[in-house]
């Protein structure tokens, strides 16, 4: 069995690459460098540079590496950006899906993971999100995501492919600092962000229906994230035929904004540098925590990482890259 990483230079693509490729799985990367480094790739591991957009590049890679499966990562994940610029999403995430998998096809190609979000779900109004709760995302990005779904299902189910899409929740972590995400799109970072300048961290609405009125999250350890995949593409390496698993990834704890800044501050170093506080953000749901119990169910999954390792890591990931940040 040999897998295809699409995306797997990027943060969470070089993980799952890591994390299978030490496991014994073969792993070969696709991945056009547009924001990943190749730098990132476990030892051994072979990288074709090009873009899922190139169907020309797909079939000679899925050819001469003899791929039988394929996880994939490899989309544009900015919220923000989505909202300014959804072709681009729209071209990246939804068409270059339908060229992937047009190329899947074609090679034969018998299980495929995909890279979905808790995005999909919108703003949900429960107190643990399951596979069941309604998708309904309110940004482009999100949009892609489901309609990636869609497709995956679709041509699985056509095409007689096994396929798994995971849901993740918020990712954050690294297994070495120089696997750390390095950009600065979601709360974690951006709270080195204001530490590394000296700033106090930013809380956005503290008058949501929540326990200490911030919003509340649910945040995976990228190693517990890197070996849902392994398991995923494992069942579907060992039950061909099989169908769909449509999973959340999560760890079903709910962690407030505001005990996340508490404890960045004793992470880095800088509990003086407290939190302040805004108005809410449009688009924020107050609560969004999965339920995991699918995965656990299906997979024998579940999250074994802790908050503390999560943000240490990824502190340390930051320091790797911002050399100018306070050492605790
Ligand atoms: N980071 C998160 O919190 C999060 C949460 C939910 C879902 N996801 C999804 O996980 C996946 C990976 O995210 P990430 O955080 O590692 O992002 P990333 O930007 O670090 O990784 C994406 C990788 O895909 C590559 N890529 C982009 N477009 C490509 C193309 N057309 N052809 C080939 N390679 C291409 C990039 O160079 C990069 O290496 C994405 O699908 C993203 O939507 C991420």
């Amino acid at each position: 069995m040999t897998w295809l990483i699409t995306g797997g230079a990027g943060y969470i693509g070089a993980h799952v690459a890591r994390a299978m490729s030490q496991a014994g799985e073969r792993v070969a990367v696709l991945d056009d460098l547009s924001s990943g480094v190749a730098a990132r790739l476990p030892e051994g591991v072979p990288l074709v540079v090009g873009s899922v957009l190139d169907r020309e590049v797909l079939d000679r890679a899925l050819a001469e590496l003899g791929v039988t499966g394929v996880v994939h990562l490899a989309a544009k994940k900015q919220v923000g950006e989505s909202v300014e610029k959804p072709l681009l999403y729209y071209r990246e995430n939804v068409h270059g899906l339908t060229v992937l998998l047009e190329a899947v096809v074609a090679a034969g190609v018998r299980s495929f993971v995909f890279s979905s979000s808790a995005a999909v779900y919108g703003m949900p109004d429960v107190d643990l999100v399951t596979e069941a709760t309604p998708c309904l995302p309110i940004n482009p990005y999100g949009e892609t995501k489901l309609a990636g779904e869609w497709l995956v299902r679709a041509t699985g189910a056509a095409h007689g492919i096994s396929t798994a899409c995971l849901r993740y929740f918020n990712v954050a972590g690294a297994a070495r600092p120089e696997l750390a995400d390095t950009g600065v799109f979601n709360i974690i970072p951006m709270m080195f962000d204001r530490i590394t300048r000296g700033e106090r961290p930013r809380i956005f609405g503290t008058d949501y229906d929540t326990p200490d009125g911030t919003c509340v999250r649910d945040y995976i350890h990228i190693e517990d994230l890197a070996t849902a995949h392994l398991a995923a593409a494992r069942r579907l390496a060992e039950r061909p035929g099989t169908g769909d698993l449509t999973l959340n990834v999560g760890t079903g704890r709910g962690v407030s904004v505001q005990e996340m800044a508490d404890l960045i501050g004793e992470v880095t170093g800088r509990p003086e540098l407290t939190a302040e506080t805004g108005p809410r953000r449009p688009g924020d749901p107050a609560r969004v925590v999965a339920s995991n119990a699918l995965i656990a169910g299906e997979l024998g999954w579940s999250a074994r990482h802790d908050l503390l390792s999560m943000v240490t890591s990824a502190w340390e990931g930051w320091c790797l890259h911002h050399p100018q940040a306070p050492r605790p």
